[in-house]
């Protein structure tokens, strides 16, 4: 097959991935997905092979005790597009199929995950190693919110003490047996992106975007840095694509028109998920409960990463 052959079957699938999800062809185009995601992991699959491509001056010890079998890194090139919400809800959706899942909280000074799966510190140890706490699906999470004595004390440190940090929750966690772990990261391309694609063995990332103009720009930035970095692109997830009038069932554009699909295609990446604005979504991260939110806007994102 023709690369552009090969091209649009990709696009054809994925297309059909992100259409209205229509129960009768659901499992068809799982299958499809799985296809496509097989060919895209074929090269980059799991942190054997992610140790592979990481300069190993950079790569960090892995816990002894610990056996991580996929690490996804998810990035955004600007805050507030939701990167926490997403990260948080694969990591809710993989464990809902059935998977170990651990969630990294990579964003010191705006830890937002403990809080969304309603866990509260202090993380305990056992003077070697400190332990993950365990969310009420079972998701293991790590944050410096859990080891603050204030959950509300601001974290001010320069940024090389907040990439140790990273490299320490990686390290010292007893995070156990994994098969998902998510790398929640702050946004932009700063210290803490360039420390996780450095010395973790990731097996690929994903990014979240909103639907604006300038979003282009933004998911341009983390795609360069990802390649920069040798770093895989598993695909991009829109969120905030429209408000559902709940009166009318009108759909809005709160951030303006979608051009996620164009830019998706320009740089050959899936489109895994796109998700609404759902106030009922915002309500349950907000009391800790976000793996109470539906998974079924993940189903695509699920079946890329089950194959990896
Ligand atoms: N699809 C959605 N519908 C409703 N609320 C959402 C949605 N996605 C995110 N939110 C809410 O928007 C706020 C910001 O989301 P989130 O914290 O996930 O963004 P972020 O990109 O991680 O931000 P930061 O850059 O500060 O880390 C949160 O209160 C979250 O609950
Ligand atoms: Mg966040």
């Amino acid at each position: 097959m023709t690369e552009e052959e090969k091209q649009k079957q990709i696009d054809a699938a994925v297309e059909r991935l992100n259409a209205k999800r229509d129960p009768e062809v659901v499992a068809k185009e799982q299958e499809e997905a799985r296809i496509i995601a097989e060919k895209q992991a074929k090269n980059h699959s799991g942190t054997e092979a992610a140790r592979a491509r990481i300069n190993p001056d950079f790569l960090i010890d892995d816990n002894p005790q610990s056996h991580i079998k996929h690490v996804i890194g998810v990035v955004s090139g600007k805050g507030g597009v939701g990167k926490s919400t997403v990260t948080a809800s694969l990591a809710a959706a993989m464990r809902q199929r059935g998977f170990e899942t651990a969630v990294l909280d990579a964003d010191i000074t705006g830890p937002s995950i403990p809080r969304m799966f309603g866990v509260h510190g202090p993380a305990v140890g056992d003077g070697t190693y400190m332990y993950p706490e365990v969310a009420g699906d079972g998701t293991k999470i790590m944050s410096i919110n859990l080891m603050l004595d204030d959950e509300e004390a601001p974290v001010v440190w320069r940024g090389p003490v907040i990439a140790g940090v990273v490299k320490q929750f990686w390290t010292e966690t007893l995070w156990g047996d994994v098969d998902y772990m998510f790398v929640d990261m702050p946004p932009g391309t700063g210290d803490v992106p360039l420390t996780v694609f450095q010395s973790l063995p990731i097996d690929g990332i994903v990014i979240v975007t909103s639907p604006q103009e300038l979003v282009q720009m933004i998911v341009k930035k983390a795609y360069n840095m990802a390649g920069m970095m040798n770093v895989p692109i598993l695909g991009v997830v829109e969120n905030y694509r429209y408000l559902e009038c709940p009166d009318c069932g009108k759909k809005i554009s709160v951030f303006g028109e979608s051009h996620i699909d164009e830019v998706a295609k320009e740089l050959n990446i899936p489109v895994m998920a796109k998700l609404p604005l759902d106030p009922k979504m915002a309500e349950r991260a907000d009391h800790g409960e976000i793996y109470n939110n539906s998974v079924a806007p993940f189903d695509g994102a699920c079946d890329i990463l089950s194959i990896l």
